[in-house]
């Protein structure tokens, strides 16, 4: 991990004595801890990771997870274990002084860290000065060493699959929830560590609400559908949305879907490293406002994907202004929605290669007919 904590103070200005992440209760864990310290299993609520200019890395733990997290340290002569106790020399707060001596300029990454972890650090060390580490540790979880991208791959390699059998799946009657109990199922028979974010399976007019998850609604000969879905994977997340049309073809989203191809093929003609995300986000727009559903792009064109689904590096929006690099790992997802009448949205991710890009998904992406 040593050159993950490395590119964290490469890309700070301030350069402090030490970069901190804290973990709150779960599900407010600072995701960016399990980025440097990389460990298949375990909770780790309330531990701490204080990162060192030198690349080295001292972790933080409970007796819960105190095995998982020997074992993950155990190759790598960088990361140090300390196993914490409620009181006495073990205690986190004796520990932290410990680590943190004197008046350290300490990095905090605030997006993911809790008012009440910055409160209890400013009584823990109160002679340190914090600064913003954001940047550095945005930088360095945004590009993506080849073990993190083979993790996303095999989450990937999970969601296709699971995309691919959907036609297989679906029956007249069946609900919205019951689709997705049966996809989210397959994603864990297929090796998945659970889902990466809430199932989206939209019937008809509900496809065309981007967020919608999952209700009641039965299915119907004759409607479009959204699937959107994803499977973790050692932490790692894939996302996937795959559209299907069901019984007697509708002749707009047909096209529609045509369209939503074709933008997505424009967008990754341009996709490569050296590229602003915005550019890329203009190249499936542009195809989008030639057609009479101008406007029905509601979204942003991707994002970062990783240990998040959402995973806060640069992405492909209207105003990412940031230049993707080799190593970055976005989904690339146009979708046309029509209010009343249904939504069409593909969605795939994507490794940034030297020259291009590489499909991680592999699904199908074609106009699919399943027949009533
Ligand atoms: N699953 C939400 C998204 O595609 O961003
Ligand atoms: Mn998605
Ligand atoms: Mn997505």
């Amino acid at each position: 991990m040593k050159r993950r904590v490395e590119q964290v103070f490469a890309h700070l200005e301030s350069k402090p004595d030490a970069v901190v992440l804290a973990n709150a209760t779960d599900p407010h864990l600072d995701q960016s801890f399990f980025h440097l310290f990389e460990v298949p299993g375990g909770l780790f609520e309330g531990s701490v990771a204080v990162a060192h200019p030198d690349g080295s890395l001292d972790v933080t733990t409970s007796p819960l997870e105190a095995e998982t997290a020997h074992l993950a340290a155990k190759h790598d002569p960088h990361v140090k274990i300390h196993v914490v106790n409620r009181d006495g020399p073990d205690s986190l707060e004796a520990v932290l002084r410990k680590l943190l001596p004197g008046t350290p300029t300490v990095g905090l990454n605030f997006p993911e860290l809790t008012h009440g972890w910055y409160l209890r650090l400013e009584k823990l060390l109160p002679s340190a000065k914090f600064v913003d580490a954001t940047a550095g540790v945005r930088h360095s979880r945004a590009i993506k060493e080849p073990s993190e991208v083979e993790k996303i791959r095999k989450a990937a390699a999970i969601g296709s699959r699971v995309g691919t059998e959907i036609p297989s799946l679906l029956k007249a009657g069946m609900t919205e929830h019951e689709l997705a109990a049966e996809m989210e199922y397959r994603m864990n028979q297929y090796g998945a560590n659970g889902r990466s974010f809430s199932t989206i399976v939209g019937f008809g007019p509900h496809s065309a609400e981007p967020h919608y998850l999952a209700g009641d609604a039965k299915l119907t000969p004759g409607v479009s559908m959204v699937c959107d879905f994803g499977a973790y994977y050692r932490r790692y997340a894939c996302d996937i949305t795959r559209s299907f049309h069901f019984g007697p073809r509708d002749d707009e989203l047909k096209r529609v879907h045509d369209t939503v191809e074709a933008a997505q093929q424009a967008a990754l003609a341009v996709l490569r490293p050296g590229v602003a995300g915005k550019v890329v986000h203009q190249a499936a727009e542009d195809v989008i406002t030639a057609t009479k559903w101008k406007g029905l792009f509601n979204h942003g064109l991707g994002h970062a994907l990783g240990l998040a689904v959402h995973d806060g590096g640069p992405g492909l929006g209207p105003t990412s202004d940031e230049i993707l690099e080799e190593g970055m790992v976005v989904t690339v997802e146009p979708g046309i929605y029509i209010q009343g009448h249904g939504g069409v949205r593909i969605e795939d991710d994507v490794v940034l290669t030297k020259n291009g890009y590489e499909f991680l998904t592999t699904a199908p992406r074609g106009y699919l007919e399943v027949s009533a």
